[in-house]
C-alpha cells in the first residue's frame, strides 16, 4: 500500500487563492469582498451584489444604472435557443439551463467580438429567460415573450413565472435569496468551472460543468431534497419519529451539514427571516412547523451535535419559495441562477492569477501491473454481466 494521504473530497486541500467570498466556518461568518453577508441582505441588491462580485467594490449610483441596463439589454434569446428549449420539454429544469446554456454557446460564441465579460452578462441575464420560457412552454405549451421592463431579475423571473408584474415583498424576498446564493468559495460547482477554466476552455463550457455539478442532492439539489423530507411528515411528531428511524438507518437527512460550516449557516438564518416577511403575506405554511421540529430536535440531539451539523440554507430556502409559488424541481435552478455571478466572478480571478495552472492531480495507483496482452480467442467463453 502506498503511504501517500489520499484527500477524500479534497477535504483541507488549498487550491488557489480567491478575494470574493470568505467564510469563517467555526463562527458562521460569510464575507462577500469583505461585506459581510447580513448587511448585503439587508441593504443591497441581486445586481448590486454582482458587480461587488465581478468588480471587487460597491458601484456608485451611475455604475449600477449603467450595469442594470446592460443585464436588462440581454434579457431576449434567439429563436433556435428557444427551439432547442421546447425539444426537451419534458427534463428537469437544471438540465434545461445546462442545455439552453450550451445552445447559447453554440449560437453566441466567445469571439474576437464577443469578449468573455459580455459573454458573462448575457447569461446572467438570459437564464431567468431561458428558464420561464421552458416553464411556461412546458406547464401549458405557451410561448411567451421574454422580454420585460422589469428593474431587477427577480422581477422579471416573477413578472414571467405568473405572467403579470409581481409584488414588492416577493420580489425582495427572490431578490435577498439571489443576494445569499450569489457566491460561496470553492464549494463543489465552483471548483468543477474553475477545473474547466483552468484548462483555458471557454466560458460557456465553464457554466456548464458548474450547473452540472451544482444540480446533485448533496450540493444545489439539496434544497429540492430538504423539502420533500419536510413532505413527509404531517405533525411535528412524525418528523421527530422519523428523524430519529433515518439516522438509526444512516441516512443523510437533507438540509443538514456543511463541509466548511461547523456553526449556524448565516444564510440559513436570514433566509428564515425573509421567510417570515412572505408567511406574514402568504399566511403561515403548515410545513415550517414540521421545519422547526426537525431543527429542533437536529439542535438538540447527540448525533447533530457532536458531528456539529446544523440547518444550511437549503433547509429554508425551499418553504419559503413554496410559499411564493414555486414548484419544488424550480428550487435548485434558483440556487443556479444567482450563483452563476459566483462562477463568472471566480472564473474571472483565475485567468488574472499569473500563478494558474491547469488543474491536473495525481491517483494512487491500485490496478494491475504490467501483464501480457490476451489474443480474444484465448479469453474463454464466459459472458461477464454488468
Ligand atoms: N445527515 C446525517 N449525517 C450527516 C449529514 C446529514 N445531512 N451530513 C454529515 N453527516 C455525518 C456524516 O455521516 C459523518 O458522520 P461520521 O463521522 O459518523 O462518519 C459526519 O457527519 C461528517 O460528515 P462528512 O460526510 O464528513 O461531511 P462532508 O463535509 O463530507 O459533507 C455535506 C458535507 C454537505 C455533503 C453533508 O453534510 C451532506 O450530505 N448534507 C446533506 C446534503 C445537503 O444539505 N447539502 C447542501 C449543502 S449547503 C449548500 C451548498 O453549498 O451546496
Amino acid at each position: 500500500m502506498s503511504d501517500i494521504e489520499i484527500k477524500r473530497g479534497l477535504k483541507d486541500v488549498y487550491f488557489a487563492t480567491s478575494e470574493a467570498s470568505f467564510i469563517d466556518g467555526n463562527i458562521g461568518k460569510l464575507l462577500y469582498r469583505g461585506y459581510n453577508i447580513d448587511d448585503m441582505a439587508r441593504n443591497s441588491t441581486f445586481e448590486e451584489t454582482v458587480y461587488l462580485l465581478l468588480f471587487g467594490k460597491l458601484p456608485t449610483a451611475k455604475e449600477l444604472l449603467d450595469f442594470d441596463a446592460q443585464l436588462r439589454a440581454n434579457r431576449t434569446l434567439p429563436r433556435e435557443v428557444l427551439q432547442v428549449i421546447e425539444i426537451v420539454q419534458a427534463s428537469h429544469p437544471m438540465d434545461v439551463l445546462r442545455t439552453g446554456c450550451s445552445a447559447l454557446g453554440c449560437l453566441e460564441p466567445e469571439s474576437a467580438t464577443r469578449d468573455q465579460h459580455q459573454v458573462a452578462d448575457r447569461l446572467l441575464a438570459a437564464f431567468p429567460s431561458m428558464l420561464l420560457y421552458w416553464y411556461q412552454f412546458h406547464a401549458g405549451g405557451k410561448r411567451i415573450e421574454t422580454e420585460t421592463d422589469d428593474p431587477s431579475m427577480a422581477a422579471h423571473f416573477l413578472h414571467l413565472l405568473s405572467g403579470k408584474p409581481a409584488d414588492e415583498m416577493r420580489i425582495r424576498a427572490l431578490d435577498a435569496s439571489f443576494i445569499l446564493y450569489a457566491e460561496h468559495e470553492f464549494n463543489a460547482s465552483t471548483f468543477a468551472a474553475r477545473i474547466t477554466a483552468s484548462t483555458l476552455a471557454d466560458f460557456y463550457s465553464a457554466i456548464t460543468s458548474g450547473i452540472g455539478t451544482l444540480r446533485g442532492p448533496l450540493h444545489g439539489g439539496a434544497n429540492e431534497e430538504a423539502m420533500a423530507l419536510i413532505e413527509r411528515f404531517q405533525t411535528p411528531d412524525e418528523a421527530e419519529a422519523g428523524l430519529m428511524d433515518m439516522l438509526a438507518r444512516k441516512q443523510l437527512v437533507m438540509g443538514f451539514g456543511h463541509r466548511v460550516y461547523k456553526n449556524y449557516d448565516p444564510r440559513a438564518r436570514i433566509i428564515k427571516q425573509v421567510a417570515d416577511q412572505v408567511f406574514e403575506v402568504t399566511g403561515k405554511d403548515p410545513m415550517l412547523n414540521i421545519a422547526l421540529e426537525l431543527e429542533r430536535i437536529a439542535l438538540e440531539d447527540d448525533y447533530f451535535v457532536k458531528r456539529r451539523l446544523y440547518p444550511n440554507v437549503d433547509f429554508y430556502s425551499g418553504i419559503m419559495y413554496e410559499a411564493m409559488g414555486f414548484k419544488p424541481e424550480m428550487f435548485t435552478v434558483l440556487f443556479a441562477i444567482p450563483r452563476t455571478a459566483g462562477w463568472l466572478a471566480q472564473w474571472q480571478e483565475m485567468l488574472t492569477d499569473p500563478e494558474q495552472k491547469i488543474a491536473r492531480p495525481r491517483q494512487v495507483w491500485i490496478g494491475h501491473d504490467t501483464r501480457p496482452f490476451v489474443p480474444i480467442e484465448q479469453r474463454g467463453t464466459g459472458v461477464v454481466t454488468r
